[in-house]
């Protein structure tokens, strides 16, 4: 039988990736798997400080080891932003054609070459009482424009530097999962667990 662990998120997207990624060696609760209904808050000012907030304020509420993921797009060219504002970045929560507006708007006019981001992935995971954390990252260049409907976020105008041009929007999930962010941060959770 497979082991249970709970991914502290209710986003499809981020559970269907991370079942493919790890379906074959745990089942995967989501939020609403185990009745969590609340508005976990996520009111760090760090990518770490939010993974961590989720899976504390789980396993203090709702007794499950679990773990759980933030996300960051962090542009050069922006001093680091949106990075820990990237859900909420246009000015309206998980909003992305606004956020992705914003980011067009601001980088109006930079060179290619200066179009330097990449994502960022922390995993915060809560287990027998120790707390682990996981990081994946994925480097690339934001582009002038949309290409692509596939993924969300901010898929559309993110190309990966080790990819044929295309942006994560123009790729298969799998194709996304092997060298993206989360996925990495997720291979390194998944090697650690497999070693337990
Ligand atoms: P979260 O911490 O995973 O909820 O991510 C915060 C925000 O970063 C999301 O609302 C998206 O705007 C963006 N984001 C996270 N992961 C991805 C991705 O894989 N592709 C594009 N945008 C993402």
């Amino acid at each position: 039988m497979l082991k249970k662990i709970v991914f502290a998120t209710n986003n499809a997207h981020k559970l269907d990736e991370l079942r493919q990624i790890m379906g074959h060696s745990y089942q995967v609760l989501s939020l609403a798997d185990i009745n969590c209904h609340d508005d976990i808050p996520e009111t760090e000012s760090t990518i770490e400080g939010n993974a961590r907030i989720k899976a504390e304020y789980v396993k203090q509420h709702y007794g499950y080891d679990c773990f759980s993921d933030d996300t960051g797009l962090e542009i050069d060219a922006l001093g680091g932003e949106p990075g820990v504002m990237s859900a909420r970045y246009g000015g309206v929560a998980h909003d992305s054609e606004r956020n992705i507006d914003k980011v067009l708007r601001l980088m109006d006019g930079i060179p290619m070459e200066r179009r330097t981001a990449h994502f960022r992935t922390v995993i915060c995971l809560i287990q027998d009482g120790q707390e682990h954390t996981f990081e994946g990252r994925v480097e690339g260049h934001i582009l002038t424009e949309r290409h692509g409907t596939g993924g969300f976020g901010y898929d559309s105008i993110f190309r990966p530097l080790e990819a044929d041009g295309s942006t994560f929007a123009q790729m298969t999930p799998e194709q996304k999962n092997a060298i993206s962010h989360r996925g990495r941060a997720v291979a390194a959770l998944v090697a650690y667990l497999q070693d337990k």
